[in-house]
């Protein structure tokens, strides 16, 4: 007991209730918003763990401020927001929060995938604005959905899921990952390609990997142009997987049909242009927004931070390493 932590943004109560059962001091940021900088350098002082958010930069400034903490609970799948190797140098455990949000990833992949073939948001505005005068045999012509080829960049957890749901659409699954998924291929046929072939082959492109150096603007000017001119992006992932301004650009020219997006290169802005294109949908980051999601993120980055706290093994580490090396190399 008489643990210190700080959460970085207010969530769902139940998971508040477990971090006050077990600490003594547990401060939360009263503001519906995300903390500056200087607010985030200062609040981690004198802690023993950290709740922290996707939208909270945590690089070696904020850990040597965060002196004699003993890691952050990322209540988050992706965890780009965190210098993970600097984490583990300075004796650090990271947790993030895998699985839980799978399923909900996958529907909002799918619903933006649909949305952006039938022209939903196109359609939803021109209805407000009472431009509906008769049915036309041309109105609003989209794309075909059924037997068509699903492309999935990443085949981890989420790429599964949305793969899983294309079969009651007939489609073809081709899928780019540096692991063979044998489970993938088996239940679905899909079939494994190099990324330019998958692009020149899929009606659909949906990505599914991690933001790293490797996956930063793996999808530029070079690869909209191998896409199909009839082809439509979607991104629920990292915004810095595209290339924003040649993702406008490939839009805005017909390289390809359309995108559906739910990340941003620079979170929370779009890059000039893209709000104005009618081939787009265009969510906030809502892809883990169910409630049955995000309380159970809640309950298990609560779950990670007192495992962290109490200096027992955290369920949902990212850098194990951190347990083996330096134990006693006390910062
Ligand atoms: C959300 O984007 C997450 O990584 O959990
Ligand atoms: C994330 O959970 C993934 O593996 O796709």
């Amino acid at each position: 007991m008489g643990y210190n932590v700080y959460v970085t943004r207010r969530l769902p109560q139940e998971a508040l209730d477990m971090v006050r059962n077990a600490c003594e001091t547990v401060e939360i940021n009263p503001e519906d918003r995300p903390l500056t900088r200087a607010e985030l350098l200062d609040k981690v002082r004198a802690r023993d763990g950290i709740l922290s958010l996707l939208t909270d930069t945590i690089d070696e400034e904020v850990m040597r401020a965060a002196e004699g903490a003993r890691g952050f609970a990322n209540y988050a799948v992706g965890y780009n927001n965190i210098d993970v190797p600097k984490a583990t140098e300075l004796g650090l455990v990271i947790t993030n929060t895998p699985g839980v949000l799978t399923e909900a990833t996958a529907d909002l992949a799918w619903t933006l995938l649909m949305a952006t073939a039938r022209r939903i948001a196109e359609s939803d505005r021109f209805m407000r604005t009472g431009k509906f005068e008769s049915w036309a045999p041309m109105l609003f012509l989209g794309a075909d959905v059924t037997g068509r080829t699903l492309g999935l960049v990443g085949a981890g957890r989420i790429g599964s899921a949305v793969a899983r749901r294309s079969r009651g659409f007939d489609m073809k699954v081709l899928y780019c990952d540096p692991i063979a998924n044998e489970a993938l291929e088996k239940e679905l046929g899909a079939r494994r390609v190099a990324l330019d072939e998958l692009l020149a082959a899929a009606d659909f492109v949906s990505v599914h990997v991690p933001l790293n150096e490797q996956t930063h603007h793996l999808f530029g000017a070079e690869q909209f142009r191998r896409m199909k001119r009839t082809a439509i992006f979607v991104n629920t992932s990292r915004g810095p997987i595209h290339d924003e301004t040649a993702l406008v650009e490939a839009l805005r020219s017909g390289e390809i049909a359309g995108a559906g997006l739910d990340v941003y290169e620079d979170e929370p802005a779009m890059k000039p242009g893209l709000a104005d294109l009618d081939n787009t949908v265009l969510v906030p980051h809502i892809g883990s927004a169910t409630i049955w999601t995000r309380t159970r993120m809640a309950t298990m980055a609560a779950e990670n931070l007192i495992a962290i706290v109490k200096g027992e093994k955290a369920p949902n580490c990212v850098n194990p390493e951190v347990y083996e090396k330096a134990r006693g190399a006390k910062r």
